[in-house]
C-alpha cells in the first residue's frame, strides 16, 4: 500500500498514520518528524530547517524533495509507505510523481483529512509528544494515563498560536492546491477528521477498503 496523508496542521495526520502503519505494515514517513530529528541531532540539514519550522514557514522544496526521494528508495519502502506531510507544494507533488513514474510505481490513494480551521488551534496548542515513544497526546482529549509519561511530555517549538496561524495560512496557500492534482488522477479520498480518533480511523479504513 502506497499512501499519502494530507491535511492542515493538527488534522491528525500523525495520530492516524501511527495507527494505519500497523494495519498495513508499512513505514511511516513524516517529513516533520525527519526534520525534527535532524534539528535534535544538530545536522547541517537540521540547522537549515530549524529557522523555517519555528516560524511556521515551509522548508525549501529542494531540501525536502531530496530527503524524501532518498528515503522512499530504501529497502523497507519496497512494498509500500505512508507519506505524512509530503508533498505539501505543487513542485513537491510533481517531483514525487516524476520519481514514481520513472520507477514504475503507482500510488494507491491520497487521503485528505478535513478539519475546519476553527478547531485547529485548540488541537495544536494542547498537543504534547512523548519524546521516548513518539506518541502524540492532547492534554484535554487524549492525556496519558501514566503520570511518568505525563511528566516527560514535550511541547513542539512551532505549536505557538503565531506559528500555528502561519502554518494554517501556508496549508491553504501552498498545500491545498495539490489536492485537485490527485483528484484528477482518481486517487483522492476525502475523510471527515472531526470526531474521536477511533471514528476517524474507521472512516479512513472504509475509504481505503
Ligand atoms: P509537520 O510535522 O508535518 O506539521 P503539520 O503539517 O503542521 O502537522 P502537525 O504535525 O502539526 O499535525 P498532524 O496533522 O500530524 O496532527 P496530530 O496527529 O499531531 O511539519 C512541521 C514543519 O516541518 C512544517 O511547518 C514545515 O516547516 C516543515 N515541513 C514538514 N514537511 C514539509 C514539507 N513537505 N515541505 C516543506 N516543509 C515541511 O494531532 C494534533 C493534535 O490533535 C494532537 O494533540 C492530537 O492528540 C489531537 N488529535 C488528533 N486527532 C484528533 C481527533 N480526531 N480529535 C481530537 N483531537 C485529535
Ligand atoms: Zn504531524
Amino acid at each position: 500500500m502506497r499512501l499519502i496523508l494530507v491535511g492542515p496542521p493538527g488534522a491528525g495526520k500523525g495520530t492516524q498514520a501511527g495507527r494505519l502503519v500497523e494495519t498495513y505494515a508499512i513505514p511511516h514517513i513524516s517529513t516533520g518528524d525527519m526534520f525534527r530529528a535532524a534539528v535534535k541531532a544538530g545536522t547541517e540539514l537540521g540547522k537549515r530547517a530549524d529557522e523555517y519550522m519555528r516560524s511556521g514557514a515551509l522548508v525549501p522544496d529542494e531540501l525536502v524533495i531530496a530527503m524524501v526521494l532518498e528515503r522512499i528508495q530504501q529497502d523497507d519502502c519496497k512494498d509500500g509507505f505512508m507519506l505524512d506531510g509530503f508533498p505539501r507544494t505543487t513542485p513537491q507533488a510533481e517531483a514525487l510523481d516524476a520519481a514514481l513514474t520513472a520507477a514504475g510505481i503507482e500510488l494507491d490513494a491520497v487521503v485528505q483529512i478535513e478539519v475546519p480551521d476553527e478547531l485547529i488551534e485548540n488541537r495544536i496548542i494542547h498537543r504534547r509528544q512523548d519524546p521516548e515513544t513518539g506518541k502524540i497526546y492532547h492534554l484535554e482529549y487524549n492525556p496519558p494515563a501514566d503520570e511518568a509519561v505525563r511528566a516527560r511530555l514535550v511541547h513542539r517549538k512551532d505549536d505557538t498560536p503565531e506559528a500555528c496561524r502561519a502554518r494554517l495560512d501556508k496549508y491553504h496557500a501552498e498545500t491545498a492546491p495539490i489536492v485537485p492534482f490527485y483528484a484528477a488522477k482518481g486517487l483522492l479520498k476525502r475523510v471527515d477528521g472531526v470526531g474521536a480518533p477511533d471514528e476517524v480511523e474507521v472512516r479512513i479504513k472504509a475509504a481505503l477498503a
